[in-house]
């Protein structure tokens, strides 16, 4: 049916490469293009053979918007699946703009020099994307992603008013490192190392990293702690929420991830300041990075499973209601299928879905659009279909 360019080569695009190729009727061909042009062709040679999915690689530097207008103009793709870094978002946005091609990701932008993801930038083109007649698909991962889906869902089904959501990510896989990060570290330590929030009545209320602690039983995994984060999908579901009062977004972390976090937060080392080191700018955290383990190496020794889904409170029919969906996926499940740990699954496969209903026309219509604001039942049968089934409550215990 189509051609689909993939940008990045990492852990999450790995998965939805890998997931691209299992569906050859809609990825006829993909066009894998990442800064290492050696990760590209290790992945197509695994690949071919096994797949109808016609598959080229080439180099591109994505921060470059000519060099990706020239990548497109040469392979003339039905959308682009942007799995680089939220730092690249805004020139290839641009680069689809001037090429007239979709566009996916699954992360928003983030400028480099300051540790602070927003929506703002990927709005501002809402009107381009409109005028031009393409569509731009933000945070088809899983969270933010299939979140935004689950609650598109729930609003669809389930209420009348949704009034509280929280969305709950725990991951219980076990690496056996005493510390390493389950997708690209620095944006991970970036997220993490920030100031919390949630959304209340209407505005912001900010917390210290790592202030509001909760205990939470996840099924497939059992007690965890979780900590409030900020999280990009509480921006688009304040907005696209009839009736939101309230959204938090919980995260789980082992003591030994936090107490590794805190010391190296103590001695600067996840600082994005450059500093002068023999002769060389560097910055620490992207130092850091270059000694941790790469994620994309955590599949074979990863066990256990995550759990991530969403609690919704609400009225229904004028009764109030209570709803949870949440997915539960299996680390070495993951690993015997794509050679990935779940992370990269559960993020690699929204993506490949994203991509695909955009490239059938499904989910397609002009203009810059988060993942709610489509009708999330495609979605969510291509959920189940592709290896991310979701579970449902209709009594769960809730976080207070
Ligand atoms: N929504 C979600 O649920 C969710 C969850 C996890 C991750 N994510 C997002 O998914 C994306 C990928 O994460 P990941 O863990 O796969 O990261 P990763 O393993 O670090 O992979 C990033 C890839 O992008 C490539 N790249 C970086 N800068 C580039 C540039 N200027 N031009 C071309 N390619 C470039 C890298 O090339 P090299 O190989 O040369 O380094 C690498 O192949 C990130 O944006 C992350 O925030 C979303």
């Amino acid at each position: 049916m189509g051609k689909c360019l993939i940008v990045g080569c990492g852990g999450v695009a790995s998965v939805a490469i890998h997931k691209c190729c299992q569906s050859s009727e809609v990825f006829e061909e993909i066009i894998l293009a990442s800064r290492t042009k050696s990760k590209c062709d290790a992945l197509k040679s695994k690949l071919e053979g096994t797949t109808k999915t016609q598959i080229y690689t080439e180099q591109v530097d994505a921060d470059n918007v000519d060099e990706m207008v020239a990548l497109i103009e040469k392979y003339n793709p039905d959308v682009v699946l942007n799995l680089a870094l939220p730092y690249q978002d805004l020139t290839i946005m641009e680069a689809c703009l001037a090429t007239k091609t979709h566009y996916v990701d699954t992360a928003n932008y983030e400028p480099p020099d300051t540790a602070k993801f927003e929506y703002k930038w990927q709005w501002a083109y809402r009107e381009k994307f409109s005028e031009a007649g393409i569509c731009a698909l933000l945070g088809s991962g899983f969270d933010p992603g299939v979140t935004g889906v689950f609650s598109a869902y729930a609003q669809k089904h389930h209420f009348d008013e949704i009034h509280y959501i929280d969305i709950l990510d725990c991951n219980g896989g076990d690496h056996g490192y005493p510390f390493a990060t389950n997708f690209n570290p620095e944006i991970n330590i970036r997220e993490v190392t920030a100031n919390g929030s949630y959304w209340e009545n209407g505005r912001w209320v900010e917390t210290k990293p790592m202030e509001i602690k909760r205990e939470y039983d996840f099924a497939g995994v059992g007690k965890r702690d979780m900590y409030l984060l900020h999280h990009e999908e509480l921006e688009s579901l304040a907005n696209n929420i009839k009736g939101i009062k309230r959204i938090r977004f919980f995260m789980t972390f082992g003591q030994s991830y936090l107490t590794h976090l805190k010391c190296s937060e103590n001695v600067g080392m996840t600082s994005i300041e450059p500093i002068e080191f023999n002769g060389q700018q560097i910055v620490p955290l992207q130092f850091l990075k270059a000694v941790l383990p790469d994620p994309a190496s955590l599949g074979p020794r990863t066990v256990g499973k995550t759990n991530i889904g969403c609690i919704f409170q609400g009225v229904k029919d004028g009764k109030k209601k209570t709803y949870y969906i949440y997915n539960v996926c299996d680390h070495q499940k993951c690993y015997k299928e794509v050679g990935s740990q779940a992370i990269s699954y559960t993020t690699g496969v929204p993506a490949m879905i994203g991509a695909m209903l955009v490239m059938n026309g499904t989910w397609s219509k002009p203009g810059v659009w988060n993942v709610e604001e489509f009708d999330p039942d495609p979605f969510m049968e291509a959920l189940n279909k592709w290896g991310l089934p979701w579970n449902e409550d209709f009594n769960p215990v809730l976080v207070d």
